[in-house]
């Protein structure tokens, strides 16, 4: 790594796949895996195209039973460019060497660069053939950020000590399969039709193609143009066209030390495009009239340099090289983040995807990991969060379905979704270590739809959207909340004198080691803490949710909804009723349960384990090809209870938890921190960012240790071979909102925007610009202060809390506060108490 860069200086083949995908381009609308150009599927290379939202279905036998998946299609391969030798001039290519291959050559240099600045990928190499000839070849692409359909490559070689006739290839190639999950490779993987494919007289290839099922027509057409030291060749290209395929060859002399260069630009539209007439036309006609590489390069790299203005952050501490490293991995998660949630995304009607648009893994679903990503979004660009959001919106009928089908009111959203918005979730899953086929329960995991319902909340809170919270945030987060109060049980009088209670069963909490209780996996589980917590939360917003909207539209919705008083008060009646379990620890004090009868569960031998296996992170595969199960044992993938203090604050949290009925124990969050933190294997990249986060008040070596993997987990791949299939979107994300929101305490409550910064002991210095109401605030977080300066002379001031206090702040104002170790929570009463100093305001400028 170095500058804004991930630089590779060799060529590694174990390390490809994991290099492909961090090495992938995109811009929201389509993206590719950083595949050499030269290269097709097979051995260390999987070249992928992933269109946003490009789903299809395939039915396929496992053991002798029909199961069907949607899946995110690869589709057509737009880099093929390589070169090999002709015996002689003329030669038909019967007698031709075989085409350029990397790994049957002697690499004298290689390097590949991933220049996150400009949004592009270079490589550049220099090998030696059995016969001594040496050629260097280089080559740079982009997947364009200023015009979402276009990408472009940029290819010479240069012939150093030969003359020799060559012939070139360039090709669209569409003969590709999803085979990027070995897993998954005894499914059906061939999602594509072949279509009409061609070389037009002015030099354009165009290929065609056609998803099985969802119908989705793709045309690509790519331009080629030959020249030598910028001047043009004057090569006709001979068509090389066969079914899925679409070539051309040029065949020329190659002059030692003259480089032979080819430009290709791609353009690609697909049947679903807005503002087109047809994908062929449309295809052909950009890929004619687009600018030349250079020129693309540079507004491509004009908008990412926009693009970062708003997104970049920079830590710092007192030796200035230990962070540098930090800085470019949080980089490199932002640029995978943008790559995938661009403001290209508007009207495409996306979600996002778990693993981005970067492999196969998860088949391109939806889950909740957008409960991770938004915060970073909602205080950049939240107009993409709103996108986002209408994604849910758009798919209400669907989850309305999905709860009346299993028996509930209002809307269930699936765990996994896709397309349109029915349960995607994989009814069976192959467990690679026993090859067993299981079945899959994890849409059990309800709680995804406690997190869309955060979700609507947060970006409200954050940009003040009334018009989407009237036009649609509502209705869904209503809607979620009738499901919940429809799933909840009674549960009859408590034991422990807490009154009439209610519970929820048959879920799964976001641990997806446990799906059932042992012997009776197919019931669920009961009172998962961290589903019922959210479920009080939920329930407990809907009042204040109406209240926000103007009479007229809330009217109107109640009315929709057939929602009345009396529905309301028993969602407040069930807020305040539901049950929350909790089990001794070691020392005999009170933890919260993850579930009911979690306290039960055997012991597990980590150390044993550890030992035996080495990596525990996926115990889960490991106990079952022991003819075990995880449910049978204390031990977590990934934080479940946890999440509540990663989600709220301890002074909401102690309302949620005293609402529902149970006594506040100031000692309770650290205890129940450390019963799960000894607990839990990290199975899931998202767990250490919450883990980090929770403990950063706590544990603070601890809460560093755990930033710092996290930081590593795509990287360095830390879970041993995962990133290769997909980036891990939720943790990438995540990482850079602990340094947004965790160490500057950032919290949206009561439509006040509150820091308590504390920056870990191995920073000296945050600075980032955030956007909260309209206003851009520039954020700069010391040891001993904290600085806020907002902008935007059109926006409406707005309310700034520190320690306890609320300053308002407008346009060209500054705000100053000295931090001091023991910044405290705000105080619950805090709302009430405007701008009474504790901080020094200015006006700028
Ligand atoms: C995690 C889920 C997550 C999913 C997609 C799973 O391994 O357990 O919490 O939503 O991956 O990232």
């Amino acid at each position: 790594m170095s500058g804004w860069s991930l630089v590779y200086d060799t060529f590694d083949p174990k390390a490809e796949g994991l290099r492909e995908a961090l090495c992938t381009l995109g811009n929201g609308y389509f993206a590719v895996r950083g595949a050499a150009d030269e290269t097709e599927a097979g051995g260390p290379h999987y070249p992928g195209t992933y269109l946003a939202g490009g789903y299809n279905r395939l039915v396929s036998d496992v053991s002798g039973r029909p199961v069907e998946n949607e899946d995110l299609v690869n589709f057509p391969n737009w880099l093929p460019v390589a070169f090999r030798h002709l015996t002689g001039e003329g030669a038909t290519g019967e007698g031709a060497a075989p085409w350029f291959d990397l790994q049957a050559l002697e690499l004298l240099e290689y390097r590949q660069e991933l220049d996150m600045a400009g949004g592009l990928l270079h490589r550049r190499l220099r090998v030696k053939d059995s016969a001594g000839r040496i050629s260097r070849i280089e080559s740079s692409r982009l997947v364009s950020m200023d015009q979402p359909n276009l990408a472009a490559q940029a290819w010479s070689l240069t012939p150093e000590n030969w003359s020799s006739p060559i012939e070139l290839r360039a090709a669209l190639d569409g003969r590709v399969v999803n085979g990027g999950v070995p897993r998954y490779r005894s499914l059906r993987s061939q999602h594509l039709v072949p279509g009409a494919s061609g070389l037009e007289p002015d030099g354009v290839l165009h290929l065609e193609v056609e998803t099985s099922q969802s119908r989705l027509r793709m045309v690509q057409a790519a331009r080629l143009r030959l020249s030598s030291g910028g001047a043009p060749l004057n090569v006709s290209p001979e068509p090389d066209l066969t079914e899925g395929y679409a070539g051309a060859r040029f065949r020329l002399m190659a002059q030692e030390g003259e480089a032979v260069e080819l430009e290709k630009i791609v353009a690609l539209f697909t049947s679903r495009d807005r503002a087109v007439s047809e994908p062929r036309l449309a295809a052909l006609d950009l890929a004619r009239r687009a600018d030349d590489f250079a020129r693309l390069a540079q507004r491509h790299a004009l908008v990412w340099s926009q693009l970062w203005r708003r997104f970049d952050m920079r830590i710092s501490n007192n030796t200035e090289t230990e962070t540098e490293e930090m800085n470019r991995i949080l980089r490199l998660h932002v640029f995978h983040l943008l790559q995938v949630c661009s403001p290209h995304i508007c009207d495409l009607d996306v979600g996002v995807p778990a693993r981005g648009l970067h492999g196969e893994a998860y088949r391109g679903h939806i889950f909740w990991d957008e409960l991770y990503i938004f915060p970073l979004l909602n205080q950049r660009l939240p107009e993409i969060t709103r996108e986002l959001l209408l994604y849910r919106y758009r798919r209400l009928g669907s989850a309305r379905r999905l709860a009346q089908e299993a028996g509930h009111a209002g809307a269930m959203y699936p765990w996994q979704s896709g397309s349109d918005g029915r349960e995607e979730t994989q009814q069976v899953h192959l467990n690679p270590k026993s090859g067993r086929w299981l079945p899959d329960n994890s849409q059990r995991q309800r709680h995804v739809n406690a997190a869309i319902a955060y979700n609507v909340w947060q970006y409200v809170q954050a940009t003040d959207d009334l018009e989407f919270l009237s036009a649609y945030g509502a209705e869904m987060l209503l809607e979620i909340a009738r499901f919940w109060a429809s799933i909840s049980e009674r549960a009859g009088s408590q034991p422990d004198g807490t009154g009439e209670r209610w519970m929820i069963d048959g879920v799964m909490g976001p641990d997806e080691y446990h799906d059932g209780y042992p012997g009776q996996e197919e019931g669920g589980l009961r009172n998962n803490a961290y589903t019922n917590v959210m479920v009080s939360w939920l329930l407990r917003r809907a009042r204040e949710v109406l209240e926000r909207l103007p009479f007229h539209d809330r009217d109107e919705l109640c009315e929709r909804l057939r929602l009345g008083d009396d529905e309301l008060a028993r969602w407040e009646e069930i807020a305040d009723g539901l049950t929350l379990c909790f089990h001794e620890d070691e020392d005999g004090q009170p933890v919260i349960s993850q579930f009911e009868g979690y306290g039960d569960l055997l012991e597990f031998d980590w150390v044993g384990y550890a030992a035996k296996y080495g990596d525990i992170q996926r115990l889960d595969r490991i106990l079952e090809a022991e003819g075990d199960t995880p449910n049978r044992y204390k031990l977590s993938k990934q934080a479940d209870v946890l999440m509540l203090f990663y989600l709220f604050s301890a002074r909401e949290l102690r309302a949620l938890i005293e609402g529902m009925g149970y006594t506040w124990d100031d000692r309770l969050i650290e205890r129940t921190i450390a019963y799960y933190s000894a607990r839990t294997s990290h199975g899931s990249t998202l767990s250490r960012v919450v883990e980090s986060w929770v403990m950063a008040r706590i544990d603070r070596r601890r809460s560093w240790q755990l930033f710092c993997e996290a930081l590593r987990s795509d990287v360095f791949d830390i879970q041993g071979g995962t990133t290769a299939e997909g980036i891990h979107l939720g943790a990438m994300a995540g990482t850079v909102d602990l340094v947004q929101r965790g160490y500057t305490g950032l919290e949206l409550a009561d439509d006040v925007l509150w820091f308590n910064p504390r920056l870990p002991d191995e920073l000296s210095h945050l600075e980032m610009e955030l956007r909260y109401r309209g206003h851009f605030l520039q954020i700069s977080v010391g040891r001993d202060r904290l600085r806020v300066v907002a902008s935007n002379h059109v926006a409406q001031p707005i309310r700034i809390g520190f320690d306890g206090r609320i300053h308002d702040i407008s346009h060209g104002e500054e705000l100053e506060f000295a931090l001091s170790p023991s910044n405290h929570e705000p105080a619950p009463d805090a709302a009430a108490e405007v701008a009474k100093g504790g901080g020094s305001k200015r006006a700028m400028g």
